[in-house]
């Protein structure tokens, strides 16, 4: 196994969920963190419970993924004890409504792929470099089981996340002589805000996703990641798929 501690942690979309799991998780191994997000207060605060309860530095920032120019100089204007980042998590996405195809609306379409898409690609491009040079770095992405299969209703949600799984594999390979790990953490149902974001803030069809069935928690997924991370030098988790045990596949759910 490799030791986290004194690792620096780059993390997208650490407000909530998955994210928000994955900093604490890695701080508690003792690994330094870059956090970054939309909402400023919340990341800072989140920021500051970290320091507060773990013996590790935390930089936090606001970063929209989608602006491909403020990735960049983010990345760019780091402090220098923090640009030699050792481990990226690509997690900032999301997933916005669930309707058939011909009456979704575009707008939707357009912030799922700038962000699941997009956005993972500036912030991958934008650290990469620093990697390569550095002959060492570890990649995260936080793909999805819609990766692997697309349901009803969850067309260009499944397409990002497919593109995901082929961007992955292919960095995978551009990457194998840099002495640089790309990975994927592919998670079923999991209680986050997801659904509340899908659903535009609705709760109540929010919490239905999760009705009758334990799911999957944002612990459970950093877990995950932790092990995909601090796996020993020769050895790459290449991806994981995780499931509530209740839930089969995309589609199949057994509900009580
Ligand atoms: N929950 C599930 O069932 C599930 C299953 C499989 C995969 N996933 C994936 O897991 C990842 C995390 O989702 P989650 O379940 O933890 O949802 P969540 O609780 O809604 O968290 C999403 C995070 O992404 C950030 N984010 C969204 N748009 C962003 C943008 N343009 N720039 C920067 N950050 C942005 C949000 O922060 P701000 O709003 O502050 O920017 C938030 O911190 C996503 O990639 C999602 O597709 C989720």
């Amino acid at each position: 196994m490799t030791s986290l501690g004194n690792k620096i942690v780059f993390i997208t979309g650490a407000t909530s969920g998955i994210g928000k799991s994955c900093a604490y998780a890695f701080a508690k191994e003792g690994a330094h963190l870059i956090i970054s997000a939309r909402r400023i207060s919340l990341i800072n605060e989140i920021a500051e419970g970290i320091r507060k309860t773990y013996n590790v530095k935390v930089h936090a920032f606001e970063l929209d993924v989608r602006n491909k120019n403020k990735v960049l100089s983010a990345v760019n204007s780091l402090p220098e004890e923090w640009k030699p980042i050792d481990i990226l998590i690509n997690n900032a996405g999301l997933a916005k409504g669930l309707n058939k195809f011909y009456e979704d609306d575009p707008e939707n379409w357009d912030e799922m792929i700038d962000t699941n898409v997009k956005g993972l690609l500036y912030v991958t491009h934008a650290i990469l470099p620093g990697m390569i040079e550095r002959k060492s770095g570890h990649i995260i992405n936080i793909g999805s089981i819609a990766g692997h299969e697309a349901y009803p209703k969850g067309a260009v949600y499944c397409a990002t996340k497919h593109a995901v799984d082929a961007i992955t594999r292919s960095l995978r390979m551009d990457t194998v002589d840099k002495n640089i790990k790309v990975s994927t953490i592919d998670p079923g149902l999991v209680e986050t805000n997801f659904s509340r974001i899908r659903f535009g803030g609705d709760d109540e069809k929010a919490k239905n996703v999760y009705k009758g069935l334990t799911p999957l928690t944002g612990d459970d997924v950093a877990d995950a990641v932790i092990y995909c991370a601090s796996r020993p030098a020769h050895m790459n988790v290449s991806e994981i798929t995780l499931l509530a045990s209740r839930q089969a596949n995309a589609t199949v759910v057994h509900r009580e």
